[in-house]
């Protein structure tokens, strides 16, 4: 049986943060999931993570076998840590850091395979770097692999090698429960490299390498500059597959397109817009200037500005905002007009209802053609408890109304402007609930108002 063991327990301390490194988002999506979702999508079923004493930063699976490195030791030492999970000994070890998200389930296939097929007690996954400060380098005698190098530990001759280990490493699973114990930690960091491993395998059977070819999979994160530039990279790689597929951008260094989102046909992206999450794009859709849009899904020739989209679906044909907020499991049906200053929470709404203006609807149920009048709000909350509202079809509700939940209002009613609506309205009720209004003739002197002299 084969094995993924994720290495995620170290301090971070380069990254000069409080989180744990693992959970420090790219484009959204925090660097572990990264990980594991290519793990997910591969042959390798059985997946343990190593983490550290942020372990309760992390929010993981529960199908992913969790084990404590209490103390960050090295990185031979967080393997140790995860040998006693191993239910059997047969197969092979697929090893990854977690600080290198950018792996493709491609390239881990194609690494595995490699291994298997040439019977290899130790596979590296290796990358050429121009600059390759900072990684381990691979150490040859006649061409053969004989041990890494650190940095720390690098002789000037070998810092000039460029053929550096990736941190990726398949290895059989006897050889490795043989091999750890026999790591020490007399080296210039005093920790427990898994990288000796190279040089006591090497002694007993095949150890050899699998070129990743394309360095950007295997980019480490160890700062918060890495991570920006790493970032830069992955943006324009996302971009650009969806510029060729129809998508247009203007002013694309402004824009953000998270890693999961999938557009499905063309669409005109303006400045300053973030899509992120798992966000799907249908057709035509016009998104921004300066929207956000997460966890969303953007039905055919919506539009959408100035605003933001959360955890929310948008109908075909809407137009959303500019300054609306749509959130919380909303569903906008078609052809809906919600605008500025409207927040939909926990919102549902069928064919052709209209927001326009500054309104609050929340955990509402409503039809089609419902007209919420400027500033109308339901009033949801009693400082306890949130309840529902529920809309008919075509009711008009004037401006500044409140309808007080839990509220039932027919299809067809009309509820006049300014009223506070407390009880529920049959199907096409009438209701008005405001004060008369008292005039007093020639009174307004009294209160002496400042008048503009137009001379
Ligand atoms: C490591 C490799 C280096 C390689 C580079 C690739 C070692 C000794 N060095 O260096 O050869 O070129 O990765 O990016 O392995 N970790 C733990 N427990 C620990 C220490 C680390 O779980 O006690 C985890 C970290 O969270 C990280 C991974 O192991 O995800 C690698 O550790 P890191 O300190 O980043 O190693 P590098 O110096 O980058
Ligand atoms: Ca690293």
């Amino acid at each position: 049986m084969d094995y993924a063991i994720i290495l995620a327990a170290g301090k971070g301390t380069r990254m000069h943060m409080s989180k744990a490194k693992g959970m420090i988002p790219i484009l959204g999506k925090p660097m572990i999931e990264y990980i594991l979702d290519v793990l997910f999508k591969s042959s390798l079923k059985r997946i343990i993570c190593v983490l550290g004493n942020q372990y309760s930063d992390f929010n993981l699976p529960s199908c992913v076998d969790i084990v404590l490195q209490r103390e960050q030791l090295g990185t031979a030492d967080a393997v140790k840590t995860a040998l006693p999970r191993l239910k059997d000994t047969d197969g092979d070890i697929l090893i990854l850091p977690g600080d290198a998200p950018f792996i493709t389930s491609k390239t881990i296939e194609d690494f595995i395979h490699f291994h298997k097929s040439n019977d290899n007690l130790l596979t590296l996954g290796t990358i050429r770097l121009d600059s390759p400060f900072g990684y381990g380098r691979v150490v040859r005698e006649q061409n053969q692999i004989v041990r890494i190098v650190e940095e720390k530990d690098a002789s000037e001759e070998e810092k000039r090698i460029d053929e550096v280990y990736s941190g990726f490493m398949c290895v059989n699973t006897k050889i490795l429960i043989n091999s750890i114990p026999q790591v020490d930690n007399l080296n210039a960091q005093k920790e427990y490299y898994l990288t000796d491993l190279v040089e006591i395998i090497s002694k007993i059977g095949k150890v050899s390498s699998y070129e990743i070819k394309d360095c950007f999979e295997a980019k480490g994160i160890n700062d918060l500059y890495s991570l920006s530039l790493v970032e830069q990279e992955l943006q324009k790689r996302i971009l650009k597959k969806h510029m060729l597929n129809g998508v247009y951008i203007e002013n694309a260094n402004t824009v953000t397109i998270g890693p999961d989102v999938s557009f499905l046909g063309e669409a005109m992206i303006y400045s300053g817009t973030k899509v992120l999450g798992h966000s799907t794009i249908y057709s035509k859709v016009v998104l921004g200037p300066n929207t956000e849009i997460k966890n969303a899904v953007v039905y055919d020739n919506a539009k959408i500005s100035h605003s933001v989209v959360l955890d929310s679906c948008i109908g075909k044909e809407s137009t959303i905002g500019p300054f609306a907020h749509i959130r919380n499991n909303s569903y906008i049906g078609e052809a809906n007009r919600i605008g500025n200053f409207v927040e939909f929470k926990n919102t549902t709404t069928g064919y052709k209802t209209y927001a326009s203006h500054l309104s609050y609807v929340g955990d509402t149920n409503c039809g089609s053609g419902v007209n919420f009048g400027c500033g109308t709000i339901t009033v949801n909350y009693d400082g306890k408890k949130k309840y529902t509202t529920t809309i008919g079809d075509n009711v008009f509700i004037g401006c500044n109304s409140n309808l007080i939940a839990p509220i039932q209002i027919g299809s067809n009613s009309y509820i006049a402007a300014g009223s506070t609506i407390v009880d529920d309205l049959y199907d096409g009720d009438f209701a008005i609930a405001r004060s008369p209004q008292t005039t007093k003739t020639s009174y307004a002197e009294k209160y002496n108002y400042k008048r503009v002299d137009k001379n």
